[in-house]
């Protein structure tokens, strides 16, 4: 797995352009299957995959676009003060006059990396069809592939029409899909996939069609938080049972793999690029990002749903719980419930 300094950024934004001219590439070597067993269509997969052919929503015509969003303006009493709460307070990094300023900024930056996730949903996922054993498997992943075709189409239009700026991707989320793209095992894909970068998003997103400041964005976010429920089931139901036979190396390699994506998704949440662009202290910021209270509980219920599911799948070991307790990304005394 490889590894970026604590917290970095390469601190350079982007027209949509040119972060779409600038290429990620990663060399990888595979298993490609074929399966002529077809199955029976009646596993959980399988029913899976018929709740999401009939899920299909299409992002031109099921988005109301036609709302004028302007990045920057003032934002009415009841969306502006839900959206970025967090940063009111003595220990905010961010001086009243640019409270809203900062809103819109944490909203871009949200909204980048739902992009930026979305694509890697997106080619991690079509790299499941090829390597999954199961007929029934390939299948669903290959609808899933075509849902994260649209959540990436429906957040691109948005942040290029509507709020003209678009954040670089996080090097927590970059290095994450970069190993993702590497690896071979297809279950670590799922985990790293379908149980973490999900698990953290369907949160989010909810967090989000509740709290951005105007309905375009809380359509998205809505509609495509639904498709995600589905994809974290088609994760859980794929590798139910699976640890319970591996070797302890086997079971090692997963543990450590798990260990370093929650680091990564951990300092995801520190805000750095946020404070660089608006030129706030940046120590500060991050001090702020790391210990203000409403952050804290703000990660810790992101990291709910991932905590749920490796319980789920037997994987919430001792070390796991440990860095979840020392990164403060879950309260002690619902830890001590498992
Ligand atoms: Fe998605
Ligand atoms: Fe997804």
């Amino acid at each position: 797995m490889t590894t970026v300094p604590d917290e970095a950024s390469d601190a350079t934004f982007f027209t949509l352009d040119s972060v779409t001219a600038e290429l990620m590439e990663v060399d990888a070597v595979f298993r490609a299957c074929m399966n002529w067993n077809y199955g029976h269509r009646d596993s959980r997969v399988w029913s899976l995959y018929e709740k999401n052919k009939v899920s299909q929503w299409n992002a031109t015509t099921d988005i109301d676009w036609d709302h004028d969003v302007r990045f920057g303006a003032e934002l009415s009493e009841e969306n502006g003060a839900k959206l970025a709460s967090f940063v009111v307070g003595d220990d905010s990094p961010v001086p009243r006059e640019l409270l809203t300023d900062f809103r819109w900024e944490y909203q871009a930056w949200m909204c980048s990396q739902f992009l930026h996730g979305e694509q890697g949903a997106l080619v991690t996922t079509a790299r499941l069809v090829e390597t999954v054993p199961d007929i029934d498997a390939k299948t669903y992943a290959a609808s899933q592939v075509a849902d994260e075709a649209r959540h990436v189409e429906a957040f691109a239009r948005y942040v290029d029409e509507k709020l003209g700026v678009v954040y670089p991707i996080n090097p927590g989320l970059r290095t994450l899909l970069h190993d993702l793209l590497s690896e071979s095992r297809w279950d670590i894909v799922y985990l790293g996939m379908q149980v973490v970068v999900e698990g953290l998003a369907i949160t989010a997103l909810r967090l989000a069609s509740s709290s951005f400041g105007d309905p375009v964005i809380r359509q998205i976010t809505k509609m495509v938080a639904q498709d995600e429920a589905r994809h974290i089931a088609f994760g859980v139901t794929a590798l139910n049972g699976m640890y319970a036979d591996v070797t302890a190396a086997e079971l090692r390699e997963r543990e450590d793999f798990l260990l370093e994506a929650i680091r990564l998704m951990s300092r995801r949440f520190m805000l750095r690029e946020i404070w660089e662009r608006m030129d706030l202290d940046v120590e500060r910021g991050l001090r702020f990002a790391r210990h203000n209270p409403m952050m804290a509980a703000y990660r810790q219920m992101l990291f709910q749903q991932i905590i749920h599911v490796l319980r789920q799948l037997g994987m919430l070991s001792d070390k796991v719980k440990e860095l979840l307790l020392d990164e403060n990304l879950v309260r002690p005394e619902i830890m001590q419930l498992s």
